[in-house]
């Protein structure tokens, strides 16, 4: 199997090879801070302006993701990511031109992983754990974003919604990935440190663990999560547990 993006033509990992998890990780926030975002915006915009649009940004973005798979008018994370800072801008009173918004968003591609994620990562696949990635980002967004952070080569394969044209936490996005990987959902471990993904995944028939990178409380809507860590180094040993 190559390491690349969503393949129509990713072989089933041999469930019955070994006994350890298949382990799906969300990508934006959970692997990437999106909200890192803020060190480029200050190109153009006071910290505390860069800060501010940021954060409207990032929650902009998943509540139109939201909306339009309600509304069953799925549109690419890339559009939605481009739309969303547009309104973000706006919002906070800031026009800027078009090659600086063209250099933010080529910038939202090219992340720092967060400090704990190498090094968990490395450990998971030594444990045996089989990596993949499971994300709203379009499958172009995943190449770059998982090629300029340097965390393409642990992973077997990333699979992006855009498949199944529905976003997050849509059940047609975790049962995409079981499709893909020819197994049950069941099968497959949902890693992410948003909530609205973790209770998506375990409402769909995933077990679940969230990563608490923020010391906040869990929605309280829909079923806990099977496992909860407040960095990635834990879950591996959390994993290997009888
Ligand atoms: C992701 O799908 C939820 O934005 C987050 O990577």
């Amino acid at each position: 199997m190559t390491r690349s993006g969503q393949r129509p033509d990713v072989q089933p990992p041999d469930m019955s090879a070994t006994e350890r998890d298949t382990l799906l990780f969300d990508l934006y926030g959970t692997l990437v801070d999106p909200l890192a975002i803020a060190t480029a915006l200050t190109r153009y915009l006071p910290d505390e302006a860069a800060q501010r649009v940021a954060a409207v940004w990032r929650q902009k973005q998943l509540e139109y993701s939201f909306r339009l798979t309600m509304m069953e008018r799925y549109r690419s994370f890339a559009w939605v990511t481009a739309r969303s800072l547009d309104y973000a801008l706006l919002a906070d009173g800031h026009e800027l031109p078009a090659d600086a918004r063209a250099s933010l968003l080529d910038q939202y591609d090219a992340p720092e992983p967060f400090p704990d994620v190498e090094p968990a990562l490395c450990t998971l696949t030594e444990a045996g754990h089989s990596l993949y990635v499971l994300s709203n980002g379009s499958p172009e967004m995943l190449q770059r974003c998982l090629m300029n952070s340097g965390l393409a080569d642990h992973f077997v394969a990333w699979l992006s919604v855009d498949a199944v044209g529905a976003f997050k936490p849509s059940p047609q996005v975790y049962q995409h990935a079981g499709t893909m990987l020819g197994c049950t959902v069941g099968q497959l471990w949902l890693v992410s440190c948003n909530p609205f993904d973790v209770i998506g995944a375990k409402s769909a028939g995933m077990r679940t663990a969230w990563l608490n990178r923020s010391g906040g409380p869990f929605d309280t809507i829909g079923d806990q999560p099977d496992v909860i860590v407040s960095s990635l180094d834990e879950l591996a040993t959390r994993l290997a547990r009888p």
